[in-house]
């Protein structure tokens, strides 16, 4: 592998939704690949934390198939950064356990993302797992000695709990783990077409596979402000959903657009279909690769394992050390 100078190790992960979209990309991808020049990356197949909101595991290999597409797609590099699946490495479930002892029960309840899995559930009723969720994310993290976790908000809690595991593991048994930082995304969520969260069970998601054609009659659905009824409205940019996705991903044209909507000069229709072209100039670049993946799903598999072996080979090292200070055998 080349050599390069770098400021440190990040893990980075998601769970295994399938098909990525816009929020995706914003929120997590993006950075993520700019990322790669500066440090070395791990990116970690949250396929049993899925198990939290989902018991069907029938989806899931697929899913996973279909996220490493996209991830593929716009630019992580695979040979730099192994991309891998949590179930496969079972040092996550050991050092899981470990870390279980080192937390208390209050603490998790307090966690703040527990509230939001009870009422996001369709698995029915808390589970041990719901609460042990961040147990098992700080091992993802520590178990490759993280320093940085590239995270939305929602996520830095976890973070943090990850922190005070790590200090109570040192504390504990000897130094073993860095103390990792989440580094926040620049741009904040990108809402759904609806304005909600963008979420593929909400139905409210454009995504990177979507054609010319699809984003056009997605995007004709997106709420604007409610005021501007037809053309020759004035309308209010800071309040529509729409002018927020310009901002992503059509900077250039943004004073037009905001002149063209408060003068009522520019109609919600010819507005739309702006952005939804602006959105589609983003994604094409990205568009031939991820047909590519999509079908040749074995090579895809082939590089999650490849990346599986690579990323065991640092776990293995680190139980191995976590063990010793611990006098484990
Ligand atoms: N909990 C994260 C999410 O839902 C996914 C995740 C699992 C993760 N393990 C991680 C993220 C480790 C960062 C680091 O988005």
């Amino acid at each position: 592998m080349e050599k390069r100078k770098v400021k440190g190790r990040i893990l980075s992960g998601m769970r295994p939704t399938g098909k990525m979209h816009l929020g995706n990309y914003v929120g997590a991808l993006e950075n993520w690949v700019k990322l790669q020049q500066e440090y070395e990356n791990y990116h970690l197949i949250a396929d049993y934390h899925a198990l939290t909101t989902n018991l069907d595991t029938s989806e899931l290999f697929t899913n996973t198939i279909e996220m490493v597409c996209d991830w593929l797609a716009v630019g992580i590099d695979p040979q730099r950064s192994p991309i891998f699946r949590q179930s496969q490495i079972k040092e996550h479930s050991e050092l899981c356990l470990i870390f279980g002892m080192l937390i208390t029960t209050a603490r998790l309840e307090r966690n703040p993302t527990l509230k939001e899995q009870v009422r996001d559930l369709n698995i029915g009723t808390l589970v041990f797992g719901h609460l042990g969720y961040p147990v098992l994310q700080a091992a993802d993290i520590l178990l490759y000695k993280g320093n940085v976790v590239p995270v939305g908000e929602d996520q830095v809690p976890h973070v943090e709990i990850t922190r005070e595991i790590a200090r109570k593991f040192n504390q504990t048994w000897g130094k073993v783990f860095p103390i990792p930082e989440a580094k926040l995304t620049s741009f904040a969520r990108l809402p759904g077409l609806d304005g909600n969260k963008m979420s593929k069970s909400v139905g409210n998601t454009i995504l990177l596979a979507d054609s010319p054609d699809d984003i056009k009659a997605k995007i004709k659905k997106a709420v604007t402000d409610p005021q501007k009824i037809r053309r020759g409205d004035p309308g209010r940019p800071e309040i529509c959903l729409v002018y927020t996705y310009h901002k992503k991903f059509n900077a250039e044209q943004c004073p037009e657009i905001y002149s063209g909507c408060t003068s009522g000069a520019l109609g919600c229709v010819e507005c739309k279909m702006k952005c939804g072209e602006a959105i589609y100039k983003v994604i094409e670049p990205y568009r031939n690769r991820r047909m590519y993946y999509a079908s040749h799903q074995s090579e895809v598999l082939d590089i999650i394992i490849d990346g599986e072996k690579r990323a065991r080979t640092v776990a293995q090292s680190t139980m191995t050390d976590v063990r010793e200070k611990m006098k484990l055998g």
